[in-house]
């Protein structure tokens, strides 16, 4: 077992050297090694407590100082999950994305998660999807804010810039994607030749949509993930174990490819 999987991660390797347009898509999983657990699948949030509400944007909209009151004062496993984001800290699957994009190879990653990780690893053409639990945006003009530089007195707090409304930047249920993030993950997904899609269950849209475009146009994929995920069958290389342990194998195979060019 242990030659094949090497095996897969040279020719992972091989795949990412050939490329001309390597990006990534990353989830829950990348972070399970930082302590925080996935919401699906084994140990999964939403397998412990059920999956939340779908209209979570809607009862923003109804009630947003309500939902302020509940986001700064959180219950249950939403308290848990904030808990277990703000001690976190980035783990070497992330430091290993932070290579391959420092020696040229990653050109991107698009990541699922709220928790910061990937930008406090040092990813730098980062583009997070799901929002950034440390953020705060307008849901107006779009305009973002570190927590630090707002004023929680009165609920809900309202935009420096254009009086809107201010709401946590991470995407609700229901939520529509902010369009300046979801226009340059679909520009990335459009030039990207290969992705490495690590961490993810590949199930939540429109993030799961971007393997399959490159895969479509004849790009490839390669998984990382313990568990086969609804896109094993369309990957061309599929690397079974965790994204802490592999991500760094995976890199330094490519090191020492790119050495021999
Ligand atoms: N390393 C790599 N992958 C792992 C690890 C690990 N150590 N541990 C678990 N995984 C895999 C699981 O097998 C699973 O396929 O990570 C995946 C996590 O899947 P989900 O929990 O569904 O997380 P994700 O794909 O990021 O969910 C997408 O759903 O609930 C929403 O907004 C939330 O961004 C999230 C979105």
């Amino acid at each position: 077992m242990e030659s094949l999987q090497s095996d897969e991660v040279d020719r992972a390797a091989e795949c990412l050297v050939r490329a001309h347009h390597v990006i990534a898509l990353t989830g829950a999983g990348l972070s399970v090694e930082s302590g925080i657990p996935p919401f699906r699948g084994p140990g999964g949030i939403w397998t412990r407590y059920g999956e939340p509400p779908m209209d979570g944007y809607q009862r923003f909209l109804e009630d947003p100082r309500a939902a302020w009151e509940e986001r700064l004062n959180p219950s249950g496993p939403m308290r848990e999950l904030w808990e277990t984001l703000a001690a976190a800290r980035p783990n070497p699957g992330h430091l290993a994305l932070v290579e391959l994009e420092d020696i040229g190879i990653l050109r991107c990653t698009i990541t699922q998660n709220v928790d910061d990780l990937h930008r406090l690893a040092g990813s730098r053409a980062l583009l997070e999807i799901h929002g950034n639990a440390t953020l705060i945006r307008c849901i107006q003009c779009v305009a973002r804010f570190p927590r630090s530089a707002i004023d929680f007195a009165s609920l809900p707090p309202r935009c420096p810039t254009c009086d809107g409304i201010l709401k946590s930047d991470t995407v609700a249920f229901g939520e529509p994607i902010p369009p300046d993030v979801l226009g340059r993950c679909f520009e990335e997904a459009e030039l990207a030749d290969c992705m490495i899609v690590a961490g993810t269950s590949a199930t939540v849209y429109p993030a799961a949509q971007f393997p399959n475009t490159i895969q479509e146009r004849g790009g490839d994929l390669v998984e990382v993930n313990p568990y086969e995920t609804e896109l094993t069958a369309l990957c061309q290389h599929t690397l079974r174990g965790t994204a802490a342990e592999l991500l760094p194998q995976i890199v330094e195979r490519v090191k020492t490819l790119r050495v021999g060019l």
